[in-house]
Formats: C-alpha cells, structure tokens, sequence
C-alpha cells in the first residue's frame, strides 16, 4: 500500500502541477498531510519539502472520521497575492470562481491518477482552516480552496 501510495504520489502531484489551469493571476499551491509531517509541493523540483514534522492529521478535517485516518490528505492553497493587481481585482466573485475551477481541475486530475491506480480520493471542502494555517505556516495571501483525502478503497 504505502508504495503504491508513494508512486501515486508522485503521478498524482505532477499531473495537478502540470495540468493547473490559470488566468496568469495565481497559482494554486498543493500541501500534503501524511502521518509523519505536512508537506508543500515544489513542481519545479518535484520535491516534497517538510513544513510542520508529526502527525497532524487531525487537520485535514472539521470532525473525526476518514480523512484522519487517511494516509495521505492534499490540500489545494491559493496564493492570491498577485490576484490583488489583477485587472479582475474589483471582482471577488469572479476571482473565486476562478480559484475553485483551478483547484477542481487539478484536484478531479489527481482523481485521475487514483483510479488507474485502484485507489480512493474524496473532495472535501472541510478542513479545520484555522489550525492548518498555522500548522502549514499559511500566510495572508494564501487561501484553502480544497482538499483531497487518498486512501485504499474499502
Ligand atoms: C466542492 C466539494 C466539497 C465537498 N466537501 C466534502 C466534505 O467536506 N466532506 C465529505 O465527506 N464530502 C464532501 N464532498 C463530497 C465528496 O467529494 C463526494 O462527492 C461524496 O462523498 C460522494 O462520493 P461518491 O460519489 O464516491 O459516493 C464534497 C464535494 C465537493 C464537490
């Protein structure tokens, strides 16, 4: 399991990355929450690189149940600084629908992934917000959109 969730990983990461949409406005940062740490995605390089160590799992949800107990959680983070200097800046409607097109794209590419690989992914929109940003050092300019809980399917 924890193998083919690591080569999951992988796959399912650079086809989020790589298969991003934008308006050139912001960009969608993709953080991990796994049993030893919370981790940021780095495209660029392809690296996982280590943010907060231990198991904070119980963030990855607003109640218990399954995302705590996952393996792995993603969670899609806009960075909207940029977004502020955007000709659609007087529209905030319109630039939230944006982010969620983009972190939807990505999030149903990873589901792409999970299926060829026999594994399970699950949409949420509920993380505890609040205690992830702090956890995963989250700054002002950044915003949850979305998470993805990844598991075996049973
Ligand atoms: C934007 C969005 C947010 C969602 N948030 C949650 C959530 O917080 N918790 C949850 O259990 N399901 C959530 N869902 C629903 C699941 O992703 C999934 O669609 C649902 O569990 C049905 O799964 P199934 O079609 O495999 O039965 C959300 C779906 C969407 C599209």
């Amino acid at each position: 399991m924890l193998k083919r969730l690591t080569r999951t990983l992988g796959a399912a990461l650079l086809a989020a990355s790589l298969l991003m949409p934008t308006a050139g406005e912001y960009v969608i940062d993709v953080y991990a929450i796994m049993a030893d740490g919370i981790y940021l995605y780095e495209p660029r390089d392809h690296k996982l690189v280590l943010i907060n160590d231990g198991d904070h799992r119980e963030l990855a949800s607003k109640k218990p149940g399954f995302p705590r107990t996952a393996p792995l959680n993603l969670v899609y983070v806009a960075y909207t600084g940029d977004m502020k200097k955007s000709p659609h800046a007087s529209d905030a409607t319109k630039q939230a629908r944006y982010l969620g097109v983009a972190a939807g794209t990505m999030a149903q590419s990873v589901a792409l992934v999970l299926e060829a690989e026999g594994l399970g992914g699950c949409v949420r929109g509920s993380v505890d917000g609040e205690q992830f940003r702090l956890a995963a050092e989250l700054n002002d300019d950044q915003e949850i959109i979305l998470a993805q809980t990844i598991g075996a399917i049973k």
